[in-house]
């Protein structure tokens, strides 16, 4: 058993422009999230993770990136920042920066030279191709609609944008580039940030010949085409030595497209890349196909067996992630739980299903509260490139009416989760004093931190104990994961076994009673936590509603 920090770490995730707001703009800052520093102390938190808060023409929210070492004005200045990382390390908490090095902005210097002669010294930083056949390279689609290629009138070529047409994606084969990248992070490392949350960095290494792919629904292939590409072990080898073991970092990479056999290497536990990835496979079980906008409810029995597969998998060989939320994700009670009557007793279940499993558990702002999605009315409402994108592109193709698309989008949209983070029940939930650059969700009255602060049995405090226990017992970090039942439909229970102790954990995904019989060994053992108060553990006991509970043997 190899123990680790990070192992037994929580992180948490700030979305700085839905998080505080500290001057009355309506957009989240650095101050802001500064002023919230004991908040999360509090909730027992030991890392943060940033989303990008560098200067950026906010085509992708951050996401694209014109300055890698200058702040964006609207989030405040290198001195704000400072003084937040040093308020979160007089508290014990680390700092994980995003690192989105896949792509720059269109408006990234790097860039504005690249496009402009094909001789420039940075033409070679970036991806560009001629046409082929009067058309784009290949059929690729970007992850926000349309080709992932754009015509460049200068030069008369391609280049080439998995995402946004502001944001090309870097040629990693270039040594100048992985220079300059490593340079900049040895900068954030000496300015004392603890580690680096790695942007789609399964897709960095492209296939020189860049086949084409099969198409989905809109006619293009899917941009994960180039994940796990033939060099993207070597250069994040590279970076393991050149950055990354200058000092005690925590990592972990965001890898659209892996797969099991890929995370074991970049993940692995020989410490030569990253310490962990995190995986999507859970987030496609309520997909179409390969089709993301839809509102299919999960299968649990799809869900077990996706997080089973990466529990087994993984052991003894490299290390999950835990998450059910991010800021590209919906919010997890209303998509695998309950948001109306079973509000809080789901997302209790839910934070117990994740935070019990081997890896380390990530905490996306408002999921200790329960948030909730968002009832969007029209497209107007939404802020997201990707949901405006698509549902310009899907409905005017014919793929789905306009009704059908915003029903979709009011369950997917990543705007359901960057809507203001709920304070209290005042103005605007307490997020700013001038108007939001998003609607705040309504229900905002009802669920809040203050009224959560005060109620003991609130989803925060709940968090809060979830987070205590995996500092006092080993075995919720170290623990080996086995499921039980695989095939029932209602109730995800697994068991955890460190040297001759065993932990139960068993929660109802349903809003019905449900039958368990729990296993001889757990009858009337220790119970760390559940949801009702009043469990009572053993053969033929009745799961009530989103029922959850962990009991030592
Ligand atoms: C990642 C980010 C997402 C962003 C995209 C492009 O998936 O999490 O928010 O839009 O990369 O940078
Ligand atoms: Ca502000």
């Amino acid at each position: 058993m190899d123990k680790k920090w990070w192992k037994e770490s929580v992180v948490y995730q700030i979305y700085p422009r839905s998080f505080c707001d500290s001057n009355g703009d309506g957009i989240g800052d650095i101050k802001g999230i500064t002023s919230k520093m004991d908040y999360l102390k509090d909730l027992g938190i030991d890392v943060i993770w940033l989303s990008p808060v560098y200067e950026s023409p906010n085509d992708d929210n951050g996401y694209d990136i014109s300055d890698y070492q200058a702040i964006m004005k609207e989030f405040g200045t290198m001195e704000d920042f400072e003084e937040m990382l040093g308020a979160a390390h007089e508290r014990g908490i680390k700092l994980v920066m995003d690192l989105v090095v896949n792509h720059t902005s269109d408006e990234h210097p790097w860039f504005v030279e690249s496009r402009k002669s094909v001789d420039n010294p940075y033409r070679d930083y970036y991806i560009w191709r001629p046409a082929k056949d009067g058309k784009e390279p290949n059929n690729w689609g970007s992850c926000f609609s349309g080709p992932a290629w754009e015509f460049d009138e200068e030069t008369q070529m391609y280049y080439l944008h998995l995402f946004s047409k502001k944001q090309p994606d870097l040629n990693w084969d270039n040594p100048k580039v992985r220079d300059e990248v490593f340079r900049m992070m040895n900068w954030w490392l000496d300015k004392g940030v603890d580690g680096f949350r790695m942007d789609v960095i399964s897709l960095i290494s492209k296939k020189p010949d860049l086949p084409d792919g099969v198409p989905g629904i809109n006619g293009y292939a899917s941009f994960n085409e180039p994940a796990n590409g033939p060099h993207v072990h070597e250069y994040l080898q590279e970076m393991r030595e050149k950055v990354l073991n200058r000092a005690d970092t925590i990592t972990v990479g965001e890898c659209s497209g892996v797969t099991l056999e890929e995370a074991k290497k970049y993940a692995r536990s020989d410490g030569k890349e990253l310490n962990m990835v995190f995986q999507f496979e859970h987030m496609d079980v309520d997909a179409d196909g390969s089709n993301k906008w839809s509102d299919k409810k999960m299968d649990l029995r799809d869900l077990k067996e996706v997080m089973s597969r990466w529990q087994k998998g993984l052991e003894d060989i490299a290390w999950n992630s835990l998450f059910w939320e991010n800021h590209d994700q919906p919010r997890s009670v209303s998509r695998f739980g309950n948001d109306g009557e079973y509000r809080e007793a789901s997302a209790k279940m839910l934070a117990t299903c994740l935070h019990m499993m081997q890896g380390t558990p990530y905490v996306y702002q408002g999921e200790e509260l329960g948030m909730t999605n968002v009832p969007f009315g029209k497209i107007e409402d939404f802020r997201d490139l990707d949901s405006i994108n698509a549902y310009h592109e899907l409905t005017g193709k014919g793929v789905f009416s306009e009704e059908e698309m915003l029903r979709y989008l009011r369950y997917k949209s990543r705007d359901n989760a960057r809507t203001p983070f709920q304070w209290d029940d005042g103005e605007n939930a307490g997020f700013t004093t001038g108007t939001p650059w998003i609607m705040v969700n309504p229900n905002y009255k009802e669920v809040n931190a203050k009224e959560q602060l005060a109620r003991e049995d609130s989803v925060l405090n709940y968090f809060r104990k979830l987070i205590r226990l995996r500092k006092e017992y080993e075995i919720i970090v170290y623990g080996t994961y086995d499921l039980l039942l695989p095939d029932s439909e209602e109730i995800y229970a697994y068991t955890r076994t460190l040297g001759d102790k065993r932990l139960l954990v068993v929660c109802n995904f349903s809003a019905g009673q449900v039958r368990y019989d729990a296993p001889e060994e757990f009858a009337g053992g220790e119970i760390l936590i559940q949801n009702y108060g009043d469990a009572c553990v053993g053969a033929g006991m009745e799961l009530r509603p989103y029922e959850a509970v962990a009991v030592l043997a």
